[in-house]
């Protein structure tokens, strides 16, 4: 783990998107992390716009000066939270990031940093939840590709309400700050960052410790 890094190569934007952080066990912890990592710019949506009045301005020049894009948020009835939905529909405009003349994100990495309540077992063509997170994360997937930018495989912690009893979150939190170094320092393999299911089987347990 290094959050004191030699200077990072690339700028990270976090957008994270809760709507109940009191109450969260998972994402505060990650977002905390984040906050103290050198290359990433940590915005918290819910607190800078708690009356969903989001300044598009500010939103794409943030945009413009970051190369990789992190969505964070807990799952909500198969989706984001409705802040962030509402920032898609308003910063992603016609012209700016897609359309004619709307290059403004093309070639920047994109992923997003999930949590979800239901188990992985649950998140199976033929489990409870009848698709798979990365499945049910297409819109965004698609939202990427019309966009240009470079869509890398969901950070997903399942169970997440049972994560702290089970004592899941340290191992979770530490595979996500070495995610931040490597994006940071852009020693990510992309083609294998794209294809998996899941970013957190990235880093094998060896990789933790160096
Ligand atoms: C309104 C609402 C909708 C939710 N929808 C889903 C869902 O569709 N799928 C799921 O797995 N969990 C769902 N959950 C559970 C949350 O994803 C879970 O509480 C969250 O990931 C825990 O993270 P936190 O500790 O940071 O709050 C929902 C929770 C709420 C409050």
């Amino acid at each position: 783990m290094s959050t004191e890094a030699s200077s990072p190569s690339r700028h990270i934007l976090l957008l994270f998107a809760h709507p109940s952080q009191a109450r969260s066990e998972v994402n505060s912890v990650l977002f905390n992390a984040a906050k103290k990592h050198t290359a990433v710019t940590a915005v918290d949506l819910y607190a800078e716009y708690p009356d969903f009045n989001i300044s598009i301005e500010r939103e794409q020049q943030r945009l413009l000066e970051h190369d990789v894009i992190i969505f964070q948020f807990p799952m909500y009835w198969y989706s984001t939270p409705a802040l962030l939905k509402e920032w898609q529909d308003l910063v992603l405009e016609y012209g700016f990031a897609y359309g004619k003349g709307g290059d403004a994100l093309k070639g920047k990495q994109f992923l997003c940093a999930v949590s979800a309540g239901g188990r992985e077992e649950a998140y199976q063509t033929d489990g409870f939840n009848h698709f798979t997170l990365r499945q049910l994360l297409q819109p965004l997937e698609q939202m990427a590709s019309i966009t240009q930018l470079t869509f890398l495989a969901p950070f997903a912690l399942f169970g997440s309400r049972t994560a702290k009893e089970e004592h899941r979150i340290t191992l979770h939190s530490a595979v996500w700050t070495k995610l931040l170094d490597s994006l940071a320092q852009d020693t990510l393999d992309i083609t294998k960052a794209r294809q998996l299911e899941n970013l957190t089987r990235y880093f094998d347990e060896q990789d933790l410790h160096k």
